[in-house]
Parts: structure tokens; C-alpha cells; sequence
């Protein structure tokens, strides 16, 4: 056995020379920078920093120096690889990232378009809680009543007691139909309400007469979150014998009552209308203050403005004129009829804040209603 060789040089070993070492170290970073994708750098790896790699096997060799030399040898070594590592996982960073920057625009996926499964359908929240009112008068007798939305002036005006000169024709914001020459008498307009259903049928039935009558009305509004100029209203009329403005105030009641729960009151302010004589407002307490906010600053309410009622539309006693212009006698019988909007009552229901969704047509609105039947 022969003494360990103090005097041995490790440039002596060729794979530690350093101009080897920054060789491999200068090659590797080349590598890695040269590589256009993973795929190339994984190459770049195996060939650089593998076992068979030049850096790996000049770390092997440290081993069989001689102890003064190790340090040395290993401290370059370690740097090269050091280096190298660290170039690597940069370059590794770079070509991840513009691979994920490349992934989202190549597999980005558009959750709007159609898919293969058939879609199940929703019935527009609108039906539904129309038929949902006309179910409540149903359950009562009442005969659910239909009548054309092209219609003629006497039935939309003329027939409620609205003569064409009467103001209140004006307020209409009338969509008229033309004749066949373009010229605008053609005695026809878009219905301005549903109350000419009111005259259809008391002409079509002897009383006692009960009908609700939903139904597509139309003014020259403007569409915007809270008017549209097609628009659906809800009508009631009852004819009887001995028909009294208490029974309109009980029906309304029972309606309200019906939709938003029994502890729902209504009120009749004082109005106006041609058809009805008395007229009145109806109103309902707001349904989700109950009143409560009404001169509480510390609870407003947005649904009523803290008022603690909600308007919902119009009602009265049928004026005897418009009995008289169906041939009913007023002295025997009299009635009762309202009105309202259902794209209102419809916000109310369901909290929807703007008109314009509604009507859109667009079925990410109706869908949450659900399909019911
Ligand atoms: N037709 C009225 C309107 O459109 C509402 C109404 C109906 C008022 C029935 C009284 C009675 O404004």
C-alpha cells in the first residue's frame, strides 16, 4: 500500500479543471435558455443535470481526491451546480408561465354557448303568476274572460264612458291603428287596458256576471326600469244585485291576502276614473316593512320609500253609464271592478328592480322562476 499522494493536483483531473467545470456550467445555461418549450428544457435537464451529466460525474470524481484538494474541487463544483440549478428552475418559472398564459386562450371555454343536453324550459314568471291570480278569483266563481288587444274606440273608450272628448283620453298615450290608406281613422287602436274586456263581456252574458281578465295592454311609453310600452293588467269585474264598495274592499283583501300572506290589508285613497263612480287608488301595506318604517329613519324601507304602502292600481264601482251601455239595468244591479299591472305586482313578488328585465325575453331571468305549472 502506498501513501495517499499529498502533492497530487487536481487539475490533474480533467473533468475538475475549472475551465471544464464553467464549461459544462456555461453549456447547461446555454441549454436552458435555448430550450423553446418544457418539453426541450426537460431535455436540457437530463443532459445537464442528470447522472450522466458532465457536472455530475466531475462531482463524482471529488471523491478520490485527496483530502486538501476536496475543498477546493467541491466548492467549484457545487457553484456550477448551483448556478445551473437555479438557471433552471427560472427558465423552468418562464416557459410555465407562458404555457398557462397559452392554455387559457387556447382552452378557454365560453360558458355561454348552448350545450348538448336538452335544456328544460321555464315558463315566464309573468304566466305564472297571472294564472296564479286568476287561479284565487277561479276558486271563487269567477270565469277567466279574453278579449282581442287590437281594438275598437267605442270598446277601449267610448263604451267606459271616455267620449273623445273626455280629458282623460288623452292621458292614454294611445298607439292608433291606421286604415288601410295609412290614414289614422280607422277606428281601431292598440288596447290601452283591459277594462274593454269588462264591456265585451257584459255584453256577451246576462248578469250576475263575474270575470277576471288578464291581458296585454299597450301605451306609447318609453321603456325604461320602471314603464314599457306593452304591458300586461289584471282586470276584476263583478255585476250582481246588491254589489256594494265593501265588496270591492273584501275581494281585494282576499287577493292580496292570497299573494303575500294573511296578514296583508289594502286601503282605497280617492281617484278618478271614467267607468267607475266612486273611483279609488288601491293600495296594499308594503310586504316587507309591514308599515314598520314609516317615520323610522333608522329602518328605510326601499320597496315602499318608508310610506308603508304600496299602489297598486285602480278600482271602483262601475258607473251606471257603462251598465246602461251594455243594457243593464242599474237599477237592479250594480258592481264592483279593479285594475293593476302584473309586470308591478310581479317586482314586488320577486323583488326585481328593473322593468326592462322582465320583458328582455332573456332566460337566465326566468329560468331561477322554475318550471311550474
Ligand atoms: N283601467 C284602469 C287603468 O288602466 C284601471 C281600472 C280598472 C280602474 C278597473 C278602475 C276599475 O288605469
Amino acid at each position: 500500500m502506498s501513501a495517499p499522494n499529498k502533492s497530487y493536483d487536481p487539475v490533474e483531473v480533467e473533468a475538475l479543471k475549472p475551465e471544464e467545470i464553467d464549461g459544462a456550467r456555461d453549456a447547461a445555461l446555454a441549454a436552458f435558455e435555448a430550450a423553446a418549450d418544457l418539453e426541450a428544457l426537460r431535455e436540457a435537464k437530463i443532459a445537464h443535470t442528470g447522472d450522466r451529466s458532465p457536472l455530475a460525474l466531475a462531482n463524482r470524481e471529488i471523491g478520490a481526491l485527496p483530502p486538501q484538494a476536496k475543498a477546493a474541487a467541491g466548492k467549484r463544483v457545487g457553484q456550477a451546480r448551483g448556478a445551473v440549478n437555479k438557471a433552471l428552475a427560472a427558465r423552468q418559472a418562464v416557459l410555465e408561465a407562458e404555457r398557462d398564459e397559452r392554455v387559457l386562450v387556447e382552452e378557454a371555454v365560453d360558458v355561454t354557448l348552448p350545450y348538448d343536453r336538452a335544456p328544460v324550459g321555464a315558463r315566464h314568471p309573468l304566466t305564472t303568476l297571472s294564472e296564479r291570480i286568476e287561479d284565487i278569483f277561479v276558486a271563487m266563481g269567477y270565469e277567466v274572460a279574453e278579449g282581442p288587444e287590437v281594438e275598437t274606440e267605442w270598446f277601449n273608450f267610448d263604451a267606459l264612458n271616455l267620449d273623445p272628448d273626455h280629458p282623460a283620453r288623452s292621458t292614454h298615450d294611445t298607439f292608433f291603428v291606421a286604415d288601410e290608406r295609412g290614414g289614422p281613422d280607422s277606428g281601431l287602436v292598440l288596447r290601452t287596458h283591459t277594462s274593454p274586456v269588462q264591456i265585451r263581456s257584459l255584453l256577451d252574458r246576462e248578469p250576475p256576471v263575474y270575470v277576471i281578465c288578464p291581458g296585454r295592454t299597450y301605451r306609447s311609453d318609453e321603456l325604461d326600469a320602471t314603464h314599457t310600452p306593452v304591458f300586461g293588467q289584471v282586470e276584476l269585474l263583478a255585476v250582481d244585485e246588491g254589489l256594494t264598495m265593501a265588496d270591492l274592499k273584501g275581494t281585494l283583501d282576499h287577493m292580496v291576502q292570497s299573494l303575500f300572506g294573511p296578514e296583508m290589508r289594502t286601503r282605497l285613497r280617492p281617484n278618478y276614473f271614467p267607468f267607475t263612480e266612486p273611483s279609488a287608488e288601491m293600495d296594499m301595506v308594503c310586504f316587507r316593512c309591514h308599515g314598520e318604517s314609516v317615520g323610522d329613519p333608522d329602518r328605510p324601507c326601499r320597496t315602499c320609500a318608508s310610506e308603508g304602502w304600496i299602489e297598486l292600481g285602480g278600482c271602483g264601482v262601475v258607473n251606471p253609464r257603462v251598465l246602461v251601455a251594455c243594457g243593464i239595468d242599474p237599477e237592479r244591479y250594480s258592481g264592483f271592478a279593479f285594475g293593476f299591472g302584473i309586470e308591478r305586482m310581479l317586482m314586488f313578488r320577486h323583488g326585481v328592480a328593473d322593468m326592462r328585465d322582465i320583458i328582455e325575453g332573456d332566460v337566465r331571468f326566468t329560468r331561477p322562476f322554475g318550471s311550474e305549472i
